[in-house]
């Protein structure tokens, strides 16, 4: 057998990560700010990143919380906010590391089914009529992990009036907003409602990963709390990592990296979808993203997803479906396209329909 092609991790491929401009944003923190990115800082954030997202979104900055990526942020907003009295809803499949967390607090936790990228309205207004009303409610609205989905502006809209009308917070997780191939960007529900959004994001698919730098965005009236039980806990995450990342933007050099990671990706998107309509049409269905790291690939009724014994058979490795949903999952297919060239995507999708002989 040829090398393994692994569909699993939605991760950047080396050949995306910007070394040299960061080994002189790495040098440059430490020549500029030695003092403070070395030393213990306050758990917010370090200052300049902190005010240029702050300056980005049009918020106070002391609406700002940077974290050792977007989970460690998304966790300890769990862990501060939520009990298991509380109900919380998440898309229907949604990112595995999320539901993780939000399953360890003890929260109630109910999907609501994404059904052809659509969110289901009528699934959830029959759970709020019946008096279910969740604290939060978990979505990425962007290109969605791990379905490709993008919400349309009519569906942020209509979201949004019931998180009024019901009095319940949205987190929006927005990591691969920036990495739209094809299209006009829509508001974020943030940018539509900023007082009933927790908006959240990161600089690891536009940076790096390693770095480990990502944000959020509070209501004043959660953000010290939050940044309380931050410093209690770890007192901040890398500032050093922060200045890296700060310098790394106030250089030019985001932007310029956003041109570059879009041209890497673009021709891997649409070499996925040709391949899958090579050889999938007609048993399964799946959404074109217009952005992002994912394909998601439903199954026709009857076809089930490979085991990883079957898979690996094949030359494959896919993630465990099951993980992105509360219950089923054994139809859904995660297709990450970034990490690999045009030649594994092909033979990838080419490998993956030889497991369905019978069709
Ligand atoms: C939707 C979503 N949120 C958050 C993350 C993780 O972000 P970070 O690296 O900032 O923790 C990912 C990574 O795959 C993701 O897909």
């Amino acid at each position: 057998m040829d090398e393994i092609i692994a569909f699993t991790r939605g991760v950047p491929p080396v050949e995306s990560f910007p070394v040299k401009r960061l080994e002189e944003c790495a040098k440059l923190a430490l020549e500029l700010d030695a003092g403070r990115v070395l030393q213990y800082g306050t758990a917010a954030g370090y200052a300049p990143l902190r005010e240029w997202i702050a300056h980005e979104y049009r918020v106070s900055v002391d609406q700002i919380l940077i974290g050792q990526g977007s989970l460690q942020l998304l966790d300890t907003l769990a862990r501060v906010t939520l009990t298991a009295q509380d109900a919380f809803f998440l898309e229907q499949p949604t990112y595995d590391r999320v539901l993780t967390i939000f399953r360890r607090s003890g929260a109630g936790l109910a999907g609501i089914a994404l059904r052809d990228g659509r969110l289901d309205f009528g699934q959830l207004e029959s759970k709020l009529k019946s008096g279910i009303v969740p604290r939060y409610f978990y979505l990425i609205p962007d290109f969605q992990n791990p379905s490709g989905a993008l919400m349309p502006l009519e569906d942020r809209r209509r979201l949004i009036r019931l998180a009024q009308d019901h009095h319940f917070h949205l987190i929006e997780d927005g990591p691969y907003r920036h990495l739209r191939y094809y299209g006009e960007d829509l508001p974020t529900l943030f940018e539509l409602a900023p007082e009933q959004v927790i908006h959240t994001s990161s600089f690891s698919k536009l940076i790096s990963p390693g770095l480990r730098v990502g944000f959020m965005i509070l209501p004043p009236n959660l953000f010290q709390s939050v940044r309380k039980f931050a410093e209690d806990t770890y007192i901040n995450a890398s500032y050093l990592n922060q200045a890296i990342a700060s310098e790394f933007i106030e250089r030019g050099w985001l932007s310029q990296n956003l041109v570059e990671l879009k041209e890497l990706y673009r021709p891997r998107l649409d070499t996925l979808l040709q391949a899958l309509d090579e050889h999938f049409n007609g048993m399964a269905t799946w959404i074109k993203p217009q952005g992002g790291f994912f394909v998601g690939m439903n199954l026709n009724e009857g076809l089930r997803v490979p085991d990883r014994e079957r898979s690996q058979s094949a030359g494959l490795v896919l993630s465990d479906s099951r993980g992105f949903f509360l219950e089923g999952g054994d139809q859904f297919i995660r297709l990450p396209f970034c990490a690999l060239n045009s030649a594994q995507i092909r033979e990838g999708v080419k490998r993956l329909r030889s497991l369905f002989p019978d069709y």
